[in-house]
């Protein structure tokens, strides 16, 4: 006969030292995250909500630290206090606890709790940055470009193109989008960093406090050159890279300066976003290696570099320059480099489909010229 007893309930020899030793770790990661200075993992802070997200992350690094400890130490102690032994049967299971009400309850309750903690010190913050609306706030727009960022002013005509200015102590809306594809703008220094996407605005909000220069950083892989858009990365050759833009931070003065110089150069700028420009494009200089990797950003969702029969949306691309069976382009023109580029710089509507013309597809002349030098290489 099988003797069935009742085994008891234990925790294990050990279980309150080591929750001793959890608590003192635990209480020296507490300590850590709420006394060592940030600046080696994150720049000094230059803006305002940037002190509260450090807290914020201070306090979300304190709690996690602590939670890890006891949950990864918990498994471990467990896994060692009550592993198999040579004495138990082989098929030996361990003590089954169901429906420990008490249990359920505080860990029900604690996270709980806990989350909802975390919800309100993190929707306070986030709440200043997208929602509220300051009186007296410089309201400036960056738009992302492959490779580099453009940024827009009241009262300045068109864009201007090599950094971004705003004086201390004074509340800044941020709008950003795209031209082309997704980008980020993130100035680490700040602790704000939104999306740029096309066809969507998104706004940041924050009040600079400490003047100086800061990079922005793109942080959402936008094509071969996407490490362009980081200051902090030099290009193979070591120069600096052409899409790295920085955010800076003046005195009033200086910013007064700077922002009157720009309305003076702008002042016949045109303030239309880009568009098709007028007059053929020189195809002379095209690189077919930016070209390919262009294709694959720009033009691989539609055509296949394949036989004209290979249709995705359009016609396969391999053969547009060299193939006697189509002498013509989908427009009826000879097949031509210089026709090629008409289509890519107008676009195309016809019962073959539509194509978007270079503003659309976010291309300057000298991309065409590449594509088309790209296109002029396959056969
Ligand atoms: Cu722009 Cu990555």
């Amino acid at each position: 006969m099988v003797e069935h007893r009742t085994p008891a309930v234990s925790l294990g020899r050990g279980f309150w030292t080591v929750t001793a030793l959890f608590a003192v770790l635990s209480a020296l990661g507490i300590w850590y995250w709420e006394t060592t200075p940030l600046d080696n993992i994150l720049p000094a802070v230059a803006a305002q909500p940037g002190a509260d997200i450090d807290s914020l992350l201070r306090f979300m690094a304190a709690c996690g630290t602590a939670l890890f400890i006891f949950v990864a130490g918990y498994i471990v102690y467990f896994a060692i206090a009550f592993r198999a032994r040579k004495e138990d049967a082989p098929d030996a299971i361990g003590v089954q606890i169901h429906d420990n009400h008490k249990l359920e309850f505080w860990w029900t309750i604690i996270p709980t709790a806990f989350v909802v903690l975390l919800s309100f010190l993190s929707v306070r913050i986030w709440y200043g940055i997208q929602i509220a609306q300051p009186t007296n706030g410089l309201v400036v727009e960056s738009i992302g470009h492959q490779w580099y960022y453009t940024f827009r002013y009241p009262q300045v005509h068109g864009e201007i193109t090599d950094e971004m200015h705003v004086p201390v102590n004074q509340p800044v809306v941020l709008n950003v989008t795209s031209a082309d594809v997704i980008h980020s703008f993130w100035v680490p220094a700040f602790r704000l960093k939104a999306d740029m996407v096309p066809g969507l605005i998104n706004t940041i909000r924050f009040t600079p406090t400490k003047v100086g220069r800061y990079p922005i950083v793109c942080t959402e892989f936008c094509g071969t050159r996407h490490g362009e858009m980081d200051a902090e990365i030099p290009t193979e050759n070591g120069q600096k890279n052409p899409g790295a833009q920085y955010f800076v931070v003046d005195s009033p003065a200086d910013f007064q300066k700077w922002y009157h110089g720009w309305q003076v150069k702008n002042a016949n700028a045109s303030d239309a976003l880009a568009s098709v420009s007028s007059g053929a494009v020189s195809l002379a200089g095209g690189d077919a290696h930016a070209g390919q990797a262009l294709f694959a950003q720009k033009c691989s969702a539609c055509h296949a570099v394949g036989p004209f029969s290979q249709r995705i949306v359009g016609p396969g691309l391999k053969g547009v320059l060299h193939d006697p069976a189509h002498p013509n382009l989908v427009d009826g023109d000879k097949a031509t480099p210089e026709n090629v580029a008409k289509i890519l710089q107008q676009g195309y509507k016809g019962d073959m489909g539509v194509m978007p013309n270079e503003a659309a597809n976010g291309l300057s002349d000298k991309d065409i010229a590449n594509l088309v030098a790209y296109l002029n290489s396959l056969k």
